[in-house]
């Protein structure tokens, strides 16, 4: 690109350098506002403003690292999930779409009881855990991870959604030491090695996040086998699964005796979240 560039030349050759993923110009856009630090409107509101040298550096750098497969909310430095921006980067697992699903169920079940005590095991960048605490105004609310580096992106989050006071943050192997809890929410590892080891997300994201063990249910067998103890009654554990949905109903059936186990699907109809209501 040459030094007398527009925003609709820049947008055009980012498009074409992002040609092979699934939306070039969404992307090309997201990057050219990060470099420029304006916002995406910005952006389709200044078609013919033109780019400084250091501008041009800053978005060629972004393209070239996002073709060579960073992923883009770390390019930008946030993500949305449940119509917040996060702040994201390298200490903590990128908020995905599926996990949604547990803060809905999750709003469901507190909505109608003021002073529902809810712990987001594995917070990760503070994921369930803001997202509960900007829509309950009245729930008591503590987070888990056993990474301090994503315990202090998920602090950094927490406060600059105002929400740092009214979450307890605790650096804890799953619920060790935490007392017990209404609704337990969490989305856990659950990648096998294997796995965590060959797909294009253990390139990038915490293997600490993905990494579930040789058969991918260490760490879901670990929760499933001792969220009973932390749960009050009639409590309810939201879990995010991956594959092995038939396994990890059994396994919270053994654990759980006669409570109520179920599998959730997705709206791909993919079971996509255990939940048990003692
Ligand atoms: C799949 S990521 C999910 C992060 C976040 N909940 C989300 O949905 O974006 C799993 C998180 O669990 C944390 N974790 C892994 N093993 C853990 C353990 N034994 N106890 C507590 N947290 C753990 C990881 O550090 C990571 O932040």
């Amino acid at each position: 690109m040459k030094s007398d560039c527009t925003v609709t030349k820049a947008v055009l050759h980012g498009v074409y350098i992002l040609r092979s993923t699934d939306e070039p110009r969404l992307e090309a856009e997201l990057l050219l506002a990060h470099s420029l630090n304006v916002s995406r409107a910005w952006i389709a509101a200044h078609p013919e403003a033109t780019l400084t040298e250091p501008t041009i550096t800053t978005y060629n750098n972004c393209l070239q690292l996002r073709n060579d497969g960073e992923p883009l909310p770390y390019l930008v430095g946030y993500w949305e999930f449940f119509s917040i921006d996060y702040a994201v980067d390298k200490r903590a697992l990128i908020p995905r779409p599926e996990t949604e699903m547990i803060v809905e169920h999750a709003l469901s079940i507190a909505d109608n009881h003021p002073h529902t005590h809810i712990v987001d095991v594995g917070t990760g960048c503070g994921t369930i855990a803001i997202a509960l605490a900007t829509n309950l105004p009245n729930a008591l609310l503590f987070a888990t991870d056993i990474s301090q580096d994503a315990l202090s992106l998920a602090i950094v989050n927490s406060t600059s959604h105002g929400v740092y006071n009214r979450i307890e943050f605790v650096q804890a192997d799953l619920l060790t030491s935490m007392g017990r809890f209404d609704v337990i929410c969490a989305n856990l590892p659950y990648l096998t090695t294997q796995e965590t080891g060959t797909l294009v997300v253990g390139k990038h994201e915490p293997h600490i996040a993905l990494d579930g063990g040789a058969n991918g249910l260490n760490i879901i067998q670990q929760m499933i086998s001792t969220a009973g103890t932390h749960l009050n009654d009639g409590g309810t554990l939201l879990m995010e699964i991956g594959d092995s949905s038939t396994r990890i109903l059994e396994m919270a059936e053994f654990y759980f005796g006669n409570a109520d186990c179920k599998l959730l699907p997705d709206l791909a109809g993919r079971p996509r979240m255990l939940q048990v209501t003692t």
